[in-house]
């Protein structure tokens, strides 16, 4: 993977409202287009550095999601177009989370712990996968984005509210420090 080639984009931080809308399906998964937004994507991920990305964090409104929990050394970057939960389990699982558009935030989230996700690859072909663990949490936390909503949505109004507004002022400080002269 020439994960350097790629060009990076810029990851968008709450409350931005693309944040908080709804994504649009793909309708071709196996467009130029769509690859590209995929390496492009990838790569943005790896730089920041996280292990997964949703087309909504780089200001595109389309069902796509990259995803890599494998060790740095072993690199296994996933694409996945139109991914959907066609079941969970009933047990549930607790981690911490974080999200790169809530820099320096971070959770515990409780979650189903195994979903079966479907999806599209890159060349259109149809796709599934049973996951657990650590790749669970990380699939759902990015569906969860193509439909609007954020990992602080899983935690109590208090929590949610402490996080969010921690994120306005370490954001405020940061803008600040960019002004100064
Ligand atoms: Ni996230």
């Amino acid at each position: 993977m020439a994960r350097n080639m790629s060009e990076t984009l810029p990851i968008l931080v709450v409350p931005h409202p693309i944040l908080r809308a709804r994504a649009k399906p793909v309708t071709a998964a196996d467009d130029a287009a769509v690859r590209e937004l995929a390496q492009k994507m990838l790569a943005t991920m790896y730089k920041a550095p996280g292990i997964g990305l949703a087309a909504p964090q780089v200001g595109v409104g389309l069902r796509l999601i990259v995803v890599d929990v494998a060790p740095k050394e072993a690199p296994a970057p996933m694409v996945m177009v139109n991914p959907e939960i066609v079941a969970q389990s009933s047990e549930l699982a607790t981690r911490e989370e974080g999200c790169l558009s809530l820099p320096g935030q971070y959770a515990e989230v409780t979650r189903p712990a195994r979903v079966l996700v479907r999806y599209q690859a890159l060349d259109g072909s149809r796709q599934q996968i049973e996951a657990e663990g650590l790749l669970s949490a990380c699939l759902q936390h990015e569906i969860d984005h193509l439909n609007g909503v954020l990992f602080v949505d899983h935690l109590s109004p208090l929590r949610r509210n402490m996080i969010l507004r921690r994120l306005a002022k370490e954001q405020r400080a940061k803008a600040r420090e960019a002004t100064a002269p």
